[in-house]
Parts: structure tokens; sequence; C-alpha cells
């Protein structure tokens, strides 16, 4: 085969279907049929974000096989087709197409991060599919339409959680750094509301230094970091970063703790950081130590179908799937207007991550929690509710 005969296959193939093993759900494309609603997942299952994808996926197909073993929608089964994006904004915009153009799906769920919701989201908005987004926390995302929802909370709340955590502390901090991901648009803008929040709190940041996902040396920032006397650094990233960097971080006699945000959540984050991370904190959607039943329960029955525990994603992709569900069978129609406002209707939505209804912004109201590193576990350590900041 000539080698343009070869490029013409592959943009034929598009986005790689998700070839996933779980059974429940179904994976493969293809035209729906009579007697089944199939919805569409677009995220990073594979690249320097997979963790995401999977565990977003794996929560999912729990709460799709839960809904199906009880008759399903309207007496439709759900079906799931899974396209992985790999992380890069150009194949997450052309998974939605693929989903919505080719498969015809009903909905969209996706994406986890939120420079990658800002490339799905107006394919979806465009062709009127709604998109739900389990995890993606810059505000710009659902205000690309009224297509566009999420299930978790925002960034200038995130912000303020933290900056708040820090503040109350036994021992309040009031200096700190931060090293944010320039390239990525959560990274950016849990920065600045983190800061915008610090400040008013009455606390000060020492240095601003950036990097790009991938990056392998660090030490330039880390040294200006050092050299500014902080009291923490906030490194609002996603988990291969923040791994390397707080190893980096050591070697460099930085001492203090490091704390960021949902981005942290990952089993790879303390793989890759051995105890690099001991003592370091992160604000996050849900504590799997919850001792709440429901949560109790998610985790068991998670916990036998995968051979693991639940991180946050996994928690926002089964409230998302659960929540979508609930709103086809209130919705007048399955078409785009009528499902967007039954989604838009959601109130006292009962989900693992929380109660919580959806705001006239399409955005989710609903508590964080921090985490904290112990001994190499994820640990929970404290709950921070909406009250105005
Ligand atoms: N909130 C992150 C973003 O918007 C994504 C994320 C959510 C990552 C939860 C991990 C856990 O990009």
């Amino acid at each position: 085969m000539s080698v343009r005969l070869l490029s013409v296959w592959c943009l034929l193939l598009g986005p790689l279907v998700w070839l996933g093993c779980n059974g429940s759900g179904g994976t493969s494309g293809g035209a729906p049929s009579a007697d089944e609603i199939v919805i569409g997942h677009y995220a990073a299952m594979s690249g320097a974000q997979a963790t995401f994808g999977q565990s977003t996926d794996n929560g999912i197909r729990l709460a799709l096989e839960e809904i199906n073993a009880a008759g399903g929608v309207n007496g439709k089964k759900l079906r799931l087709i899974t396209y992985d994006d790999k992380g890069d904004t150009k194949e997450a915009g052309a998974a939605v197409t693929r989903l919505i153009t080719r498969d015809k799906v009903v909905a969209v769920l996706g994406e986890v991060a939120s420079s990658l919701s800002l490339a799905g989201a107006p394919v979806c908005q465009e062709h009127g599919v709604p998109m739900i987004t389990p995890s993606s926390t810059n505000p710009q995302v659902t205000q690309v339409g009224d297509k566009i929802f999420r299930v978790c909370f925002i960034d200038p709340f995130q912000g303020y959680v933290t900056a708040k955590y820090i503040r109350e502390l036994p021992t309040p901090v009031s200096r700190v750094a931060i090293l944010y991901d320039q390239a990525n648009a959560y990274s950016v803008g849990l920065a600045q509301e983190f800061e915008k929040a610090l400040t008013r709190l009455g606390g000060t940041i020492t240095t601003r230094q950036t990097y790009s996902e991938g990056d392998q040396d660090f030490s330039a920032q880390l040294t200006a970091i050092r050299g500014s006397n902080p009291e923490m650094v906030f490194i609002p990233g996603y988990y291969s970063d923040v791994g390397n960097i707080a190893l980096q971080a050591r070697k460099l006699g930085i001492t203090v703790p490091l704390f960021g945000g949902d981005g942290w959540t990952s089993p790879r984050l303390t793989e890759i950081a051995g105890s690099a991370l001991e003592g370091c904190f992160f604000s996050e959607h849900y504590s799997q130590e919850d001792p709440n039943p429901k949560i109790q329960n998610f985790v068991r029955k998670y916990a036998e179908k995968y051979g693991s525990k639940p991180d946050g994603l996994a928690a926002l992709g089964y409230d998302a799937a659960r929540l979508l569900a609930d709103a086809m069978t209130r919705a007048r129609s399955l078409s785009g207007d009528d499902l967007a406002a039954a989604i838009a209707a959601t109130r006292d939505f009962d989900g693992v991550t929380g109660t919580f209804s959806i705001d006239a912004d399409r955005n989710a109201v609903k508590p964080a929690v921090i985490l904290k590193i112990v001994n190499g576990q994820v640990r929970y350590e404290a709950t921070v509710t909406p009250e105005s900041p």
C-alpha cells in the first residue's frame, strides 16, 4: 500500500474506537437499533491523561449496567460508544463529530479536561446534541451554549476551597508560590481563581511560574520558587506533570507542602511521585472513604467489577450517566431540545458525589473535599461547602 493510500485509510478510520472489555453497554459503533438508546463518550483512554478517561469510562459503564439490569430507559437499553481522544484537542473534536454524525448518539458524555471539553462542546452545541461533562471545571465550558452541562463544581469555587483551607489551618498559610500549565485552560483558570481567593482572604503570591504538559525539566521554575521563600506551592496541573514536579522540587531542597486541585486525581500520582508528595493535599469531588452507605455501596460494586476503588472521576462518570438516564425518563422526547430541557430541570439529584441541582448556568452546585496524602495513601481530610465566597 502506498503511503498516500495508507494515510487516506487512517483518515477514514478517524478516532479509534476504544475496545474496552468491560462487557456491558457495548463499545462498538454503528447505527442504533429500535430497542436501544445510544450515548457517546469521548475521553483520554491513552496518553498522559489516560487514567482520567479510564476511570470515567468505568464509572459510566457501571451506571449503564445497573440501569439496563433494571429495565433500561422507557423499555430501551442504553448502549455506550467510547472514542479515545488521546488527550488531544483535535482528536476530541473529531471524536464528537463522529459520535454525532455517524453513530447518531442522543447525548455525549465527556470530556474530563476542560481544554478538551472546550473542543468538543461547540460540536455538540452546533448539532443541538446535549453534552454533559462529568468533570471539566473551567466556567467557559458550559458557556459554550444551552446544550452544554456539567455535574461538577466550577473553578471559582475550587480555587476558593483551597485558599480557604490553607488560611484556616491551625497555623494559617500566607505566602504561596504558584506553578501552572500555561497551555491548559483548567490550569490557567484555577491558578487565577486561587490567587483571587487567597488575596481576598489576606494571603500573598510570592511568584507565578509556568510549564507546559510533558515538560521534563522544571529546575528553572523551581529554583525561582525556592528563592521566593513560600510557605506552600500551589500546582493546579494534571497528575503526570505534578508527580515529576514533586520529585524535582524535593531534589532542589523545597520541603514545604505542595497542593493542587482535582487534576491530581489518579492512581498513578503517588506511583510517579513516591514519597515526594507525602503530607501534600488537593481538592476533589468526593472521597471513597465517605461512610455514607450510598457511597460505600457504590465503592463496593465498583471494586467488585474492576478490582480497584473508584476515584473522583469514576464517581463523576457514574453520576453523569445516571443523571442523563434520569433526564431521559422525564424528557418529552429524546430530541436535543427536549433532552436538554429535562437535564436543565434536574433538582436535588441524589448522586455519589453529593446531592445537587443543575443551576441556571447549567453547572452543578455542590461541596468539595480536601484529600491528603498520608503514608502514600490518599485520605479524606475535610469538606468545604459552597456558601458564597
Ligand atoms: N477539572 C479538571 C479540568 O477541568 C479535570 C479533572 C477533574 C481531572 C477531576 C481530575 C479529576 O480540566
